[in-house]
């Protein structure tokens, strides 16, 4: 809750005021608090609060009047009005005039309580959406990083200790891991925080592009080039620079970064000067990096120089009961920003969950939760409004597969559709004749292609009921 800004009460009624910030305070919030509507406003525009709760009566300007000041001005920040009675028009004028909420009096504290809580979780939720809005400016906490699972403890544990360090880290792991979430967390827990934090994607800039994004150029230093222009590494001087995608990295520049790492010197494209910076780098690839190495395609010297530190967030389907943890913070984060109401997952929703083996990971289990929060209407998240995970993986092995055919095309479509024949003989119980049914052919030209790839009679029981035409009874 210290991240919270505090609470501003607005009563012109001094016990009320008191007990309106003891109810409160004792929560856990800080609170301030003013007499008048217009004392609110100028304190509004001085700090910073996460809402307001204000009466509906007060001296001079009314509790009405300055909902709909502080909604022009402010028109994100949420106000809880406080009604003498509980008359449903008095409710409707409060809601339609702005309010978030409104309570009568007399109310029980739980009452206001469970009010302030739905705002300040509305704040947090604000607060992270606009981080993922505004990407690179995001501030990544460590809470941020769900999971209880043996290994993401750790994970948490090992980012505390390193982040302080200027150690070079190097994140390895598949996609969708948090390999961007551990970068941004390792950045924020450093005395380098209040520095900038600069992401490149390598393998988003074009080659010919990412040496220059990097490093600058000098004026006229190669067509396009018009003006003198600061590397990245500048911007990140006593900050962070997080090579996102570092396994797409050319070898040609995988040699000038090496250089780079031993003393912070470079020059840029075009230039004869030395420069140096002070950065701490954090490079991430969900390549296998040491194949990478073996197909010489990466440097095994920046290996070693980037592995100070290794991070390796391990892929979903390890962690167990996180998937849950996951999966209801994603629930809660679709529904408040699909404006939705709050939603639970249900059992059978849960156990589909924790049986699919997750190949995109966090990201893919994100965006399951956004998916089912938008086509269930329901209180429940239903094993229904997710996707079929075994379909999906049947289709996913029938590609593989024929992908990993070795090359040729025909080998492929052979596998392809030896695939295709023997899931149709087992759906029909190895019996021949309708599994030609299903795939459109005669009997006769199925045993014929079942020959030819080499799928042995055993798969299939014979039919004795065949007519010599190779059509079933
Ligand atoms: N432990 C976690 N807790 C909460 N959110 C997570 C966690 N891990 C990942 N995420 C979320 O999952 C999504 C994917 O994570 P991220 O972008 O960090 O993956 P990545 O490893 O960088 O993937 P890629 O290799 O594809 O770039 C993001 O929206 C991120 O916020
Ligand atoms: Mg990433």
């Amino acid at each position: 809750m210290n991240s919270l800004p505090p609470i501003l009460i607005v009563d012109d009624e001094k016990n009320m005021r008191l007990s309106l910030h003891s109810i409160i305070a004792d929560e856990g919030y800080a609170v301030k608090e003013v007499e008048s509507a217009e004392a609110a406003l100028a304190l509004l525009g001085r700090e910073p609060f996460f809402m307001v709760i204000t009466d509906a009566r007060l001296q001079g300007m009314s509790g009405y009047e300055f909902l709909g000041a502080a909604r022009k001005r402010w028109p994100a920040l949420p106000v809880l009005m406080i009604t003498a009675y509980a008359t449903p028009k008095l409710a409707v004028e409060a809601i339609q005039a702005g309010a978030i909420d409104y309570l009568a009096k007399p109310f029980a504290p739980e009452e206001l309580l469970h009010a302030v809580a739905r705002c300040a979780e509305r704040h947090r939720l604000l607060a992270e959406n606009q981080t993922l809005r505004a990407g690179a400016s995001a501030t990544y906490r460590l809470e941020q990083i769900i999971g209880d699972s043996p290994k993401m403890v750790e994970l948490r544990q090992m980012i505390q200790t390193v982040a302080p360090t200027n150690a070079t880290v190097l994140i390895l792991g598949e996609s969708g891991t948090g390999k961007e979430l551990v970068a941004g967390a390792l950045h924020n827990l450093s005395s380098r925080r209040e520095k900038n934090y600069v992401r490149i994607n390598c393998a988003a800039i074009p080659e010919a592009l990412l040496e220059s994004e990097l490093f600058g150029h000098e004026k006229g230093s190669f067509t396009g080039a018009l003006r003198q222009k600061n590397g990245r590494v500048e911007e990140a001087h006593h900050g962070t620079i997080f090579l996102d995608e570092i396994g797409d990295m050319s070898r040609p520049l995988q040699a000038k970064l090496l250089r780079f790492l031993e003393d912070g010197t470079f020059t840029r494209v075009g230039g004869n000067d030395e420069l140096k910076v002070d950065v701490r780098l954090i490079a991430a690839t969900n390549r296998d990096i040491i194949a990478a190495i073996r197909e010489n395609q990466f440097r095994e010297d920046l290996y070693h120089r980037l592995n100070v530190v290794q991070f390796r967030p391990p892929p979903l389907r390890e962690r167990g009961r996180d998937v849950i943890l996951l999966a209801e913070h994603f629930l809660k984060f679709f529904c408040f920003a699909l404006n939705k109401p709050a939603k639970a997952l249900s059992k059978p929703a849960e156990q589909k969950l924790l049986a699919h083996s997750w190949p995109g990971n966090v990201r893919e289990l994100r965006n399951v939760i956004e998916r089912a929060v938008i086509l269930e209407n329901a209180a429940q998240i239903h094993a229904a409004s997710l996707p079929d995970f075994h379909l999906e993986a049947q289709l996913r092995k029938g590609g593989e597969r024929a992908a990993s055919a070795g090359g040729s095309l025909d080998d492929a479509l052979a596998n392809f559709e030896r695939e295709l024949i023997m899931a149709a003989l087992e759906r029909h119980g190895s019996s021949i004749s309708p599994a030609a049914e299903e795939l459109q052919m005669t009997r006769h030209a199925l045993r014929y292609r079942m020959q030819r790839l080499n799928i042995s009679a055993e798969s299939a029981a014979d039919d004795a009921n065949e007519t010599p035409d190779g059509k079933p009874n």
